[in-house]
């Protein structure tokens, strides 16, 4: 990256790093359970309520229980389940009529993050009716809450539940984009591990990576506090731990409860300190592709920590000591190393690939410019990379290329 590009990018950086301390973060009342949000409403002088979820989730029938428990306290309980994995702009207008319909005065987002983020959308939409999803993307660009918010993750990755964070993908140009403001993070979360316990293996261990990637992406930053650390060195711990449990046997519930957990942390810890290219180039392959976003996540972390070389040796020696790879004699360039190694053999016990083989070469220009757009000059990136650089990411991760780009 040019000097004069990459001294904006860190000033930038330092701005956000000096207002920490007043920007208005916050974080959501847990609730134990779906039982408990008649109550909370009731409360707020709310009568009816929109739930957003996904079809597969309503079709399992996960959304019954708050229905149950909505109806028995007398009250209006309506749904949008039309939210795709990589959730649109147009899922969010289909939320905000189905809102208006059934004359809501909340929004229960039940799922992953697809369901979180399309709510918060929604929540941003009813805050401002004149303004467009699109128009409030980018950083800070909303302010006003909008009606109450409770999320009830289903998944354990992606922390949206504690964040300022909603990732939509534009339907028409395939564009994923960020929208990050401090009235989307939720008011409530329902943190209840038996919600996780039927999510099937390839999504117990996409997403489980999803929530390693952002305890890492955070950790490795440059704009990390004493606590966004703990918060990510316990998430790591926790993940280490439990993922190859939840994944081999599904049902094990303190496995899925340690998880969940986890991913609570790392949102906590990321929303503070920021994600990286990781995700970045992520989202340009969930956004053109429909590539899984915990998929892309944990395929991509390896090859994006090796590019960031010796800068990050020093913080991932401090997470393979935390896990009991390394102590504080091995060398920081040995220990980073096992550090990864380890990452790439939690992905070979989960099923998942070394390679994505959805990107193609003549991709590669356009969607590494996307990546260089959402990473710069926002995250405090170990090392920074511009659009050339990162084109080489995309080459080495992709099944077809053999790392090269053409
Ligand atoms: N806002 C944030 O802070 C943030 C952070 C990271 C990722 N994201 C975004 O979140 C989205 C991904 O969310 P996700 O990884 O949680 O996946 P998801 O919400 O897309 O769900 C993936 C699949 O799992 C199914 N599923 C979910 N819970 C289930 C359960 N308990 N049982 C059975 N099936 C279940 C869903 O129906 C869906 O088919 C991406 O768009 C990503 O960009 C947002
Ligand atoms: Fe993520």
């Amino acid at each position: 990256m040019n000097v004069f590009k990459a001294a904006f990018c860190r000033v930038y950086q330092f701005g956000f790093r000096a207002a920490m301390p007043i920007l208005p973060y916050r974080e959501p009342e847990p609730l134990p359970s779906v039982e408990r949000i008649p109550q909370k409403l009731r409360e707020l002088g709310v009568s009816a309520a929109l739930v957003v979820t996904d079809g597969g989730l309503r079709a399992l029938g996960m959304t019954v229980p708050l229905e149950q428990a909505m109806a028995r306290a007398g009250l209006a309980c309506s749904a949008y389940d039309g939210t795709a994995a990589n959730p649109t702009i147009a899922n969010v207008e289909a939320a905000l009529a189905a809102y208006r319909a059934g004359n809501c005065g909340a929004i229960v987002a039940l799922g992953g993050g697809s369901s979180i983020d399309c709510a918060k959308a929604l929540r941003a939409r009813l805050a401002w009716p004149k303004r467009s999803v699109k128009g409030m993307a980018g950083n800070l660009r909303i302010w006003r809450k909008g009606p109450p918010l409770f999320a009830v993750p289903t998944t354990a990755g992606t922390g949206s539940e504690a964040t300022v964070a909603a990732v939509l993908v534009d339907g028409e140009t395939r564009h994923k984009f960020v929208m990050n403001d401090f009235s989307l993070i939720p008011d409530y979360a329902v943190l209840d591990p038996a919600l996780t316990l039927g999510l099937p293996p390839f999504y117990t261990a996409t997403t489980g990576m999803d929530a390693m990637t952002h305890a890492v992406e955070a950790y490795i930053g440059r704009s990390t506090t004493k606590q966004t650390r703990a918060w990510s060195v316990e998430a790591v711990r926790l993940i280490h731990a439990n993922l190859e449990r939840a994944y081999r046997d599904g049902r094990d519930l303190e496995a899925r409860g340690r998880m969940l957990r986890a991913a609570y942390l790392a949102g906590m810890s990321f929303t503070r300190s920021y994600v990286g290219y990781v995700h970045a180039v992520a989202h340009s392959l969930g956004g053109w592709y429909d590539t899984p976003h915990g998929l892309a996540n944990s395929v991509l972390l390896p090859y994006v920590l090796r590019a960031y070389g010796a800068r990050v040796y020093r913080p991932l020696k401090e997470l393979a000591v935390a896990i009991g790879l390394a102590d504080a004699e091995t060398e920081p360039a040995v220990a980073a190393e096992r550090f990864i190694c380890r990452l790439e053999e939690m992905n070979r016990n989960l099923g998942i690939p070394e390679k994505l083989r959805d990107i193609r070469a003549g991709d590669i220009e356009m969607l590494s410019r996307r990546a260089d757009r959402e990473g710069n000059p926002l995250y405090p990136v170990p090392r920074l990379m511009d659009a050339r650089e990162l084109r080489q990411i995309y080459a080495a991760a992709a099944e077809h290329l053999d790392g090269k780009e053409h």
